[in-house]
């Protein structure tokens, strides 16, 4: 969407467990747009996170938009437990769902945004069918399972591809970009078509993440 700063969503995987609290905080303070939750499975991903628990006490503890990222094998069995958790959107991967239309309409009924998720090697053709659907649409620029990758290359063009296909059929559609995304090449990014930002290791382990969010939000 041409004209506004693009979002900024700190990913709560590189903050503090020990004090998500201040996590929080500070994510608020530098100007945050969303804060983004990654739940993993051990199975869809090789790795495990958290539950509706965590997300639950992010939620009560924040007044911005709770973005949920569901990195799990068939993710309708545990939607209704992360939107009465406080997820105001929801983001299924393509790869994991068998039926992705009833997924999106579940979620949708439930009264949260919903949105899908591709992995690297997933071209952003396989969105065609469920693209008018969707509030989002998440461009894994990692392979998912881990913060503090190195954003991978090839996903420049999957914007630009997913910018052009939303124009004629969802222009409101959000797209946000997940996984080593940077203060050098957020703009670059930005310029492709991305809306949204998630932002972990760039964001919690900067010097200052306040400035971090700056330059990442263009502003
Ligand atoms: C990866 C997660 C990402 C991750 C981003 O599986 O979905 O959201 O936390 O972390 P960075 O910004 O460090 O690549
Ligand atoms: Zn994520």
């Amino acid at each position: 969407m041409p004209g506004k700063s693009t979002l900024i969503a700190p990913s709560i995987l590189s903050a503090d467990f020990t004090n998500l609290k201040s996590s929080i905080e500070l994510a608020e303070k530098a100007g945050a747009d969303w804060l983004h939750c990654d739940v993993m499975d051990g199975a869809f991903v090789p790795n495990i996170t958290f539950g509706p628990l965590i997300v639950e006490a992010i939620a009560k503890s924040s007044s911005l938009v709770i973005d949920t990222h569901l990195m799990i094998k068939d993710p309708d069995r545990f939607i209704e437990d992360f939107i009465k958790a406080g997820s105001h959107q929801i983001t299924v991967h393509q790869e994991a769902c068998p039926h992705l239309h009833r997924t999106i309409q579940y979620i949708k009924s439930l009264g949260a945004k919903a949105g899908v998720s591709i992995n690297p090697a997933t071209p952003v053709s396989v969105l065609e069918s469920i693209l008018p659907d969707l509030d989002l649409v998440l461009l894994m620029s990692v392979n998912p399972g881990f913060g503090g990758q190195k954003f991978i290359p090839s996903s420049v063009a999957k914007i630009a591809s997913l910018d052009t296909m939303r124009m004629e059929m969802n222009p409101r559609m959000v797209i946000a970009v997940d996984g080593g995304v940077t203060e050098e090449n957020a703009a670059e990014l930005s310029a492709a078509g991305a809306d949204a930002l998630i932002a972990g290791t760039a964001f919690f382990k900067a010097a200052d993440p306040a400035a971090a969010a700056r330059k990442i939000k263009g502003i």
